[in-house]
């Protein structure tokens, strides 16, 4: 078995109120520490099928053009998310099994692309505009109990689990995957960037913030006890640690890298990007009405996060 990065955007960024200020508030946190960001979801070879945890933004996703104001940024194309798992030498028709972490375009984009997939998913996310109108969904009721710490969980292949871990979305699961003795944790959006959970902060994206601090504490909790690799999709720390297979150790955190960023004016579309979902905001879809004329609580349709998380496309 082998577990591979499937890698799409680089040289984004997390600033600290978006990547701690879940439980405190933003305004707490400095917003000009930016952590690095990128985006990447995770392929699982297992020698007898090929299975993604998660499928990447959708194609055409325009790039952000963030400012000096932009909470969050996920990073430059490298590629489409299809083209970087072509890039691994697989073709669709392959993948047997798509599990999926959560709702969210970045992580749900492209599970219409796989015709032989089922796609497991929690049930209780089910509801989520992003899931609409496909008849491959597989609603994961997670019927085989306890996996150590975690109460709910559904082995999905041998070594293989899918774990209830509710906070950022309702519906929200982390994948782990037994290899070699180490637990790769493959846990969507538990945190965006590592430094979170060596400081045990929240993001400001959840659905259920009690539930958020919940499943934040059994992840500690685990990787305090068991050797965990912990493979995250908005921080190059996920592909780096799963690259050399780094154990976390919360009291030894890896060291901070900054990357720095050119802010320079770029010709304006027009179009916004929710920096959370991926939802688009272009005005010639909505009568002309141009993003900063909208009023100060328009929410984004698909997630429900306020205007400021929006950058420029
Ligand atoms: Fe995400």
């Amino acid at each position: 078995m082998v577990i591979k990065a499937v890698k799409f955007r680089e040289h984004g960024f997390y600033t600290q109120p978006f990547a701690f200020g879940g439980e405190e508030g933003p305004d707490k946190f400095d917003s000009n520490i930016r952590y690095r960001g990128s985006m990447q979801n995770y392929l699982i070879d297992t020698g007898d099928e090929v299975i993604l945890v998660d499928t990447g933004f959708p194609a055409g996703t325009p790039e952000e053009s963030p400012d000096e104001t932009s909470l969050g940024y996920t990073g430059k194309d490298i590629c489409s998310y299809m083209e970087a798992f072509a890039a691994l030498g697989y073709k669709p028709e392959q993948v047997t099994k798509i599990l999926l972490t959560h709702k969210h375009s970045d992580h749900s984009g492209e599970i219409k692309s796989f015709p032989n997939a089922k796609v497991y998913v929690g049930k209780d996310e089910l509801a989520a505009a992003e899931l609409q109108g496909l008849t491959n969904l597989v609603p994961v009721e997670y019927t085989d109990g306890a996996y150590y710490n975690f109460p709910e969980s559904q082995k999905i292949a041998d070594g293989i689990f899918l774990i209830k871990a509710k906070g950022h979305t309702y519906g929200n699961s982390i994948v782990i995957v037994e290899l070699d003795g180490l637990f790769y944790m493959l846990h969507g959006d538990i945190t965006y960037v590592d430094e979170a959970l060596y400081e045990n902060k929240l993001s400001v994206v959840f659905d259920d913030l009690a539930a958020a601090r919940e499943t934040m504490d059994r992840v500690r909790e685990f990787v305090k006890n068991h050797p965990t690799v912990y493979c995250g999709t908005h921080t190059p720390q996920g592909y780096e640690n799963l690259e050399a297979k780094r154990v976390i150790d919360l009291d030894n955190p890896v060291e901070t890298v900054f990357e720095e960023f050119d802010f320079s004016k770029k010709e304006a579309t027009g179009k916004y990007i929710c920096s959370v979902c991926g939802y688009v905001y272009d005005p010639a879809d909505n009568d002309g009405i141009a993003f900063e004329d909208l009023p100060d609580d328009w929410r984004c349709p698909l997630c429900n996060q306020p205007k400021e998380k929006f950058n420029k496309a």
